[in-house]
């Protein structure tokens, strides 16, 4: 025992490169940034030499410190690239930047144009990303830092591990999804135009129904594929969930593994929120708080406070708006319960122009008892979670979810679907669960209006039962969603693959 141990310490780190096309706080959409910043870090804080790649978008350069060059990459028929290492404050590790303006100093956000419509060469700037990051994986610059382990994310990095294949000294590759149903798909002029292997558009390469799939790309050639939580990991094998690749995951489902996000208790911590007026924990006077961060919520989307509405309870909701978070639902749900009780709802929210013109309709139709911001405001995503009492949730699928766990850690009881990293992270409020301790939200079966109605009325109802209100916080904020655990598992992923 004592042997292995001293010979463990003489172990080099584990080099690990994670590429990924956002990263919060340099530039975000969704949860994938959160969980580039909060996992590299983890890795960092557990003895992993880390690299973090990402394209050099404009915002991230405008934010990124101490910019320096470390070379030119020869991408061959796709050109050059050039390679800079920056810092900043929110990381533990050098970051590295795929410099090539032509491709991402622009407007707007990664993947979209300034009116949402996709950058329609996505798929050149994330070929274009995926060689370089496959170039580094091999110390292509002859910078001495050689990785163990080449982490992509999602469609955007898809390709790196097909550029790896060539190789024969070659890092292992693990390629997580963080949701199946976004994957770049084209045709095959844009194949050819790309020159890629014409051998990789064959059905066992990545041909994909006629097209080419860079998702299909990173699940194919990875050692490793891993998703977000261990049901969507399940649920992705079914035709339901599986946008086309399920029979692709049933065979390949022995490298396939699931393993739930955490949530950085640096950023997200209601004792410590910077966007908070008022701080608390478990033991504080939690509705106090709440009425305070509610009242500053509301002044910072812009209505007039009335006393009524910081009184009653109110119903939450952050995220993306598009047919995946169930808004639709909730379009259908608020109305009759405005009629039938006496609570309120406020939105933080942008995505599809339909879904947010009837959330205006819906607000003009209740005023003083809906309160909408269509726009993306991470102060106000922090501020919900503190000031309203409830947060739904419906999604009709959801890889991990993180706002559920912000919710249970800001004691913030949610409403959501049973699937994916929902299912897995909160448990339904029933009488066996009030007794053995274990409940913590509300949790239902079919993804329709009425049963979400149905839940959120459950909520209400208890939120009304100050006693039981507050057992079901306290379970939620005592629970440890921190990243240390996941980190862990990615660890033993990372030694485990290949
Ligand atoms: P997804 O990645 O599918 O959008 P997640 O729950 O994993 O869903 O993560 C969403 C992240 O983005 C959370 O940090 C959430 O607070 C944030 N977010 C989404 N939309 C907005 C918005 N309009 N304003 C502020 N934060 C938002
Ligand atoms: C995706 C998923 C979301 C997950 C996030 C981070 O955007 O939609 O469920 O939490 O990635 O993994």
């Amino acid at each position: 025992m004592a042997a292995k141990k001293s010979s463990n310490r003489k172990r080099r780190a584990l080099r690990v490169l994670f590429v990924s096309s956002e990263a919060y706080p340099l530039i975000k959409t969704g949860g994938l940034a959160d969980v580039s910043h909060a996992l590299p870090n983890a890795l960092a804080e557990r003895r992993t030499d880390v690299r973090l790649l990402l394209p050099a978008y404009r915002q991230v350069l405008e934010r990124v410190e101490d910019l320096q060059i470390l070379g030119w990459l020869d991408l061959g028929p796709l050109g050059q690239a050039r390679v800079l290492q920056a810092y900043h404050p929110g990381f533990r590790m050098p970051l590295w930047l795929i410099d090539r303006a032509d491709l991402f100093d622009r407007e707007g956000n990664p993947y979209t144009d300034p009116n949402g419509a996709d950058w329609p060469d996505n798929p050149l700037r994330f070929t274009v990303f995926s060689r370089a990051a496959a170039l580094l994986g091999i110390d292509a610059l002859g910078l001495g830092w050689r990785p163990d382990v080449v982490h992509s994310n999602d469609w955007q990095g898809g390709l790196t591990h097909a550029f790896l294949e060539a190789e024969n000294h070659r890092p292992r590759r693990v390629h997580t999804i963080h949701n199946l149903a976004y994957d770049c798909q084209f045709d095959y002029a844009r194949f050819q135009a790309l020159k890629l292997p014409p051998h990789w558009w064959s059905m066992e390469h990545a041909e994909f129904y006629g097209r080419f799939s860079l998702m299909k790309a990173g699940l194919v050639f990875s050692d490793v594929i891993n998703t977000v939580s261990p049901t969507y990991a399940r649920e992705i094998c079914t035709p339901e969930y599986g946008y086309g690749y399920a029979g692709i995951l049933q065979h390949y489902c022995d490298k396939l593994h699931g393993i739930l996000n955490g949530i950085d208790t640096r950023v997200w911590d209601p004792l410590h929120d910077r966007h908070l007026v008022a701080h608390y924990g478990p033991d504080d006077d939690l509705p106090k708080a709440r009425r305070r961060n509610r009242g500053a919520l509301l002044q910072a989307m812009g209505y007039a406070l009335k006393r009524e509405v910081l009184d009653r309870p109110m119903i939450g909701f952050v995220g993306r708006l598009v047919y995946q978070k169930g808004v639709d639902l909730l379009l259908e749900a608020i109305p009759p319960l405005l009629e039938r009780t006496e609570a309120s709802f406020a939105l933080v929210g942008t995505g599809e122009a339909a879904l947010e013109a009837r959330l205006r309709e819906l607000e003009s139709a209740h005023p003083g008892r809906v309160f909408i911001h269509l726009g993306y405001s991470e102060p106000l995503g922090h501020l919900l979670e503190a000031g309203a009492d409830i947060f739904a949730m419906p999604s009709r699928y959801e890889p991990c979810g993180l706002n559920q766990m912000y919710s249970l850690h800001y004691g913030t009881p949610p409403v959501v679907r049973r699937t994916g990293g929902l299912g897995d992270t909160v448990v339904d409020t029933t009488p066996q669960t009030i007794e053995d301790g274990s409940a913590n939200g509300f949790v239902f079966g079919p993804a329709e209006a009425a049963a979400l109605g149905e839940a959120l009325e459950r909520a209400i109802e208890a939120h009304a039962d100050s006693a039981l209100w507050r057992r079901l916080q306290r379970t939620g904020m005592a629970q440890d969603f921190g990243w240390k655990r996941s980190a862990r598992a990615y660890l033993a992923l990372y030694r485990d693959a290949g």
